[in-house]
């Protein structure tokens, strides 16, 4: 991927990957959005391949004034050929994830829908122009294995868990889409296995029983899974062991 654009760069899996695939390749050129491009890394902020631009997925004119931005770092022609959604939400200040039924809040539910999911989907339908050139390109939203309708057998965390299992709908619907208006590309779900960041932190000691990685870990792991990504993977949901999961 060399010309990469990723949703979250504030964040940890996001600020990793944007910072791997930066290192890893001189040629490569990211593009990173989040709320607030001072939150972003020195080291993303500062670096000559990489641009930091403002995007809220919860202001609804955001995208459009990302696509009007991208104008004039991206011609149309040499596109974008990756695109890594990264941005998610959790928990917040007035928003813990529901351990019952009663726990239930229109405001909660509406603010992860719109930052786990539909964001993903306003920021492809922004990028369309630039994802219309020939060669291969790679959509990615990291989603969550807690997403998964088939894999829930044990309930709660509903607007997280009910806001990625639309995100994955988004990208099967979106791999239905795009390759017939953008072929060559494959669109995919990611897990990218449980990591340390500020979405996890809370349930630190609960998930002192698993396998918990390093930001930097999991954006190897996620790199190596989209490097392998073909054509023929359009539409699945791949663990960050390169293993699919269950819709
Ligand atoms: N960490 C894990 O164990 C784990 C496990 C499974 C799936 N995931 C998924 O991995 C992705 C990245 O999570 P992370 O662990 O890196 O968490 P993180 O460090 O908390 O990063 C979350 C990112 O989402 C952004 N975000 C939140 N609300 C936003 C909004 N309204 N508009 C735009 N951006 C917004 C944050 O921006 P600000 O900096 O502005 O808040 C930040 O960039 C998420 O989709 C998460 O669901 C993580």
């Amino acid at each position: 991927m060399k010309r990469v654009v990723i949703a979250g760069v504030s964040g940890a899996i996001g600020g990793a990957l944007a910072t791997r695939l930066v290192e890893r390749d001189s040629q490569t050129r990211v593009i990173g959005l989040c709320r607030e491009p001072g939150k972003a890394s020195e080291f993303l902020r500062t670096h000559q391949q990489s641009t930091v631009l403002p995007w809220d997925a919860e202001d609804s004119a955001s995208p459009a004034a990302v696509s009007e931005a991208l104008e004039s770092l991206l011609s149309k022609q040499e596109g974008v050929d990756g695109f890594i959604y990264a941005a998610g939400l959790l928990h917040g200040a007035d928003m813990f994830p529901e351990k019952r039924l009663e726990d239930l809040d229109a405001g909660s539910l509406a603010r992860a829908f719109a930052v786990n999911a539909a964001g993903f989907g306003l920021l492809t339908q922004a990028l369309l122009p630039w994802l219309r050139h020939r060669e291969f390109k790679r959509v990615a939203a990291v989603s969550a294995k807690v997403g998964s309708i088939t894999d829930n057998g044990f309930g709660g965390w509903y607007a997280y868990r009910s806001s990625k299992a639309a995100l994955n709908m988004l990208v099967r619907n979106l791999s239905i889409e795009l390759p017939r208006r953008c072929k060559p590309i494959a669109c995919v779900s990611l897990h990218p296995g449980t990591t340390e960041s500020a979405l996890s932190e809370p349930f630190s000691q609960s998930l002192a029983k698993l396998k918990v990685h390093t930001p930097s870990e999991t954006a190897a792991n996620l790199l190596a899974v989209l490097d392998g990504v073909g054509e023929e993977d359009n539409g699945r949901f791949l663990s960050w062991d390169g293993s699919e999961l269950p819709w």
